[in-house]
């Protein structure tokens, strides 16, 4: 297909499964075992419906919004997602371009195939770092202090891989990553190659490498070696969401690893009403998981998230075009999501209320 004739963020996925080695494209595809949650990430956005105002002067629709006190464009920011360079030869560097050039806030994974230093060389944006820890404490402090210095403005932690889900496609294909490319945050570290296993080089690695007894503490922890804000990505309940509140962080994401974790957990749209309740508007709450399209965009700001991040779409343009497609994949949301808001009366980010869907576990109007 020429990219003229791309007309939404969907369509990436079949160009990227035509160009890309199927250990790769399998590996950026798949979800947890029954791959259920995987489907159900898409599938929950369509059971919501519009509830649109009429006759409302949409001539200018503001699409800005500010994440952790930076302004940016609109509410669509960059998940991380590990291994860029298996996806197109430049990577993040095209991501970051790609996020930047659309005022956007790109986040880059800890197992990136670049560093934070050469993602921040890439010139200005707001980045955030995603971040793993380690059962070695110092190389986690060490990694953080090098995203503080390289400007990135946040941190996500990702709490809800204590051991790697069971993604079948990796453990049949062996996934490992391919020999020119490392982990480039943890080279010299000893830590930058993934060894092939009998099942997924990736599962292996997690469980030689990642701290299985995260806790809460831990989080206290990583407080007093950073004063960037702390984002918690991985919260699906409203118990976690009160004790996150509770220990500080500066922010919730609303996350199932883009369904590759534990499978028969709720798609994230349906978590995410009951996670914003009990945060009772202390800290923002984001959302990622099977966002393809403004529609899904308004319909979780409408359940009361301040932003969503993209995962799949990213690594899918930027196999089929590098920082072009990616570039285009973000302006196409942001085309959608504008019009979602023109056609249901909303002119600006705080006019999208609960009043403008509805979700089949509402109460008749
Ligand atoms: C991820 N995700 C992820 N999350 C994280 O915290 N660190 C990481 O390194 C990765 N890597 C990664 C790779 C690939 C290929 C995917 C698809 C996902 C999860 C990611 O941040 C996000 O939660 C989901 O991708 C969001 O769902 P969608 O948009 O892919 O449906």
């Amino acid at each position: 297909m020429a990219d003229t004739e791309i007309t939404n963020v969907t369509e990436y996925e079949a160009i990227a499964k035509a160009k890309l080695p199927k250990m790769a494209f399998d590996y950026y595809a798949s979800g947890a075992e029954d791959q259920w949650t995987l489907r159900e990430n898409r599938n929950a956005f369509s059971r919501i419906l519009f509830r649109p105002r009429i006759l409302i002067d949409v001539s200018k629709i503001d699409m800005t919004t500010t994440v952790l006190g930076f302004k940016i464009s609109m509410p669509i920011m960059i998940a991380p997602t590990a291994f860029q360079k298996m996806a197109h030869p430049e990577g993040e560097y095209a991501t970051a371009r790609a996020a930047s050039a659309a005022g956007t806030i790109m986040t880059l994974s800890s197992w990136a195939t670049s560093s934070v230093e050469e993602v921040a060389s890439t010139g200005p944006g707001i980045r955030f770092f995603q971040l793993y820890v380690y059962k070695d404490r110092h190389v986690v402090a060490q990694l953080v202090r090098r995203a503080e210095r390289a400007g990135f403005k946040a941190i996500a932690l990702t709490v809800d891989t204590p051991r790697l889900g069971r993604r079948e496609a990796d453990i049949k294909n062996r996934f490992t990553l391919p020999p020119f490319l490392t982990l480039k945050n943890f080279e010299g570290l000893d830590l930058g190659k993934m060894d092939k296993a009998d099942d997924s080089g990736l599962a292996s690695y997690v469980a030689g490498q990642i701290d299985r007894s995260l806790s809460w503490k831990d989080v206290k922890w990583l407080q007093t070696i950073t004063k960037l804000p702390i984002l918690v990505k991985g919260v699906l309940t409203a118990e976690d969401a009160r004790i996150a509140v509770n220990v500080g962080a500066a922010g919730i994401i609303v996350s199932n690893h883009g369904a590759r974790q534990l499978d028969y957990v709720p798609a994230t749209i349906m978590a995410l009403e009951e996670v914003v309740k009990a945060t009772q508007g202390r800290i923002p709450v984001f959302l990622d998981g099977g966002v393809r399209r403004g529609t899904d965009v308004f319909k979780a700001l409408a359940l009361g998230a301040s932003g969503i991040f993209i995962g799949r779409p990213v690594v899918y343009s930027l196999a089929a075009d590098g920082e072009a497609g990616v570039r285009k994949a973000l302006q196409m949301l942001r085309d959608e999501f504008e019009l979602t808001m023109a056609l249901s009366g909303c002119r600006s980010l705080k006019e999208i209320s609960r009043n403008h869907i509805m979700t089949d576990w509402d109460a008749p109007h």
